[in-house]
């Protein structure tokens, strides 16, 4: 997997994070190119959400270096990366409409409202589900009786 540095997009290098006595991940080194579909199987509990959240910079390594789009953001929080997590459990905004939910990171990046409206507009075509902006997220199927939004965090 040694091919032109600027094809890389997401790298990690000897990434290590432990919680207590025990190594969560341990020295992973991985590399995915631009475009790259990748999948990280294993039992559970084995560390793929604790690499998934330092990816997404909700963790912070112990030791190792991570790089995304050749930039260094290892210590840099979530909030400073141009990256993005879809998590294992449901975690939506239950006060708004399926449309807020999508235009959330839209509106804290500050683009203009017409970007936000085409865009939103875009994705919701894209899954097909165009007529369904205004619905509270209570009212979609999935999203179980319990309605467990924002609960957990992988
Ligand atoms: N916040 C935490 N505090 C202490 N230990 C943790 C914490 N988060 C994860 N662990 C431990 O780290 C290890 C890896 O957990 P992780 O959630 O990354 O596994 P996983 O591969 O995503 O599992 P699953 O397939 O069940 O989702 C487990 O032993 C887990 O108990
Ligand atoms: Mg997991």
């Amino acid at each position: 997997m040694s091919s032109g540095q600027e094809t890389i997009s997401i790298e990690t290098r000897e990434v290590t994070k432990t919680y207590g006595e025990r190594a969560a991940v341990d020295q992973v080194t991985l590399q995915v190119k631009k475009g790259e579909f990748v999948s990280l199987l294993g039992p559970s509990g084995c560390g793929k959400t604790t690499l998934l959240r330092m990816l997404g910079g909700l963790e912070q390594p112990d030791q190792g270096t991570i790089m995304l789009g050749g930039r260094d953001v290892t210590g840099i929080p979530a909030y400073g990366r141009n990256s993005n997590m879809i998590f294992q459990q449901l975690a939506l905004f239950p006060h708004m409409d399926v449309f807020n939910n999508i235009a959330y990171g839209l509106k804290v990046r500050k683009l203009p409202k017409a970007d936000i409206q085409r865009q939103v507009g875009e994705m919701l075509d894209l899954v097909q589900l165009g007529d369904y902006g205004r619905r509270a997220v209570s009212e979609l199927s999935g999203a179980g009786p319990t309605r467990r939004h924002c609960s957990r965090t992988d």
